[in-house]
């Protein structure tokens, strides 16, 4: 059975005396609440002050970005090495805020993807459609195409050290979360995806949720039977918030 999963995604959020206050609250409310995986996926700076925080207590954490290259001449950009010398167990890859903002392509992603394997991170892909492709009924090929750079590089076995998460891009920041049946119909897509190429590895990657997902409406999403959890924005740096999202995901296992 896939365990549920929260991660939060702090964007480019915080400061060291906020972080130390979340973090803290964190560790204190999630030691009492069991058969959940949590992490932190924070900005880089703060990696240092999150590993020592969070060290030994069962959540983890890592980055929101990585580079696809392993060292070198690549001002301002991190390698997966050093997020691994910060204790960093994932990297998110391909959030749509970078593929937009930062002109990250499918095949970049795939690069990063494949750069945070080869460090022994888990790289947390993020797949998802915006609102004039969901119009236009373009959900499943979009998504289907981001998937496809991936696989054509790193293959569907790499999914078993992988995370998948589907953010659409129209129910990001917006308060607008698909209602758990759209969500769960994309969820079974993917996994239908990867089961064509590997059941084993399609009925055992987690794929996680994002978009708009509260306290108020986890418990609905959770519930879907392809939806293993969440990735949070918003909703993440607000401790309570957070609790209840994995005590939510907690409860529906
Ligand atoms: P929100 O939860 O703020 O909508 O952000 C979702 C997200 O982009 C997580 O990566």
């Amino acid at each position: 059975m896939r365990i549920k999963f929260v991660a939060g995604n702090w964007k480019m959020n915080g400061n060291l005396a906020a972080n130390q206050v979340l973090l803290h609250a964190l560790v204190e409310g999630l030691a009492r609440v069991a058969g959940v995986k949590c992490a932190i996926c924070a900005p880089f700076p703060y990696l240092a002050q999150v590993q020592q925080l969070l060290s030994g207590s069962g959540i983890g954490w890592g980055a929101q970005n990585v580079s696809q290259f392993d060292a070198g001449a690549y001002t301002g950009e991190v390698s997966g090495a050093m997020l691994v010398d910060f204790g960093c167990r994932y990297a998110i890859v391909g959030h749509s805020e970078r593929r937009t903002l930062c002109s990250e392509t499918s095949e970049i992603v795939a690069q990063k993807y494949a750069a945070a394997l080869k460090a022994g991170l888990t790289p947390i892909l993020c797949v998802g459609e915006t609102l004039e492709q969901r119009d236009a009924g373009d959900t499943e090929a979009v998504v289907a195409a981001q998937l496809d750079a991936v696989l054509e590089r790193s293959g569907a076995l790499s999914f078993a050290h992988a995370v998948i998460a589907y953010e659409p891009v129209w129910a990001i920041g917006t308060g607008k979360t698909a209602t758990p049946e759209q969500a769960q119909a994309v969820h079974a897509f993917i996994r239908a995806k990867l089961a064509a190429q590997d059941a084993v590895i399609a009925q055992n990657v987690q794929v996680l949720y994002g978009g708009s997902v509260k306290g108020s409406n986890a418990t609905q999403l959770f519930g879907m039977p392809d939806i293993d959890g969440g990735l949070i924005g918003g909703a993440s740096l607000d401790a309570n918030e957070m609790l209840t999202i994995c005590r939510a995901a907690s409860a529906v296992n």
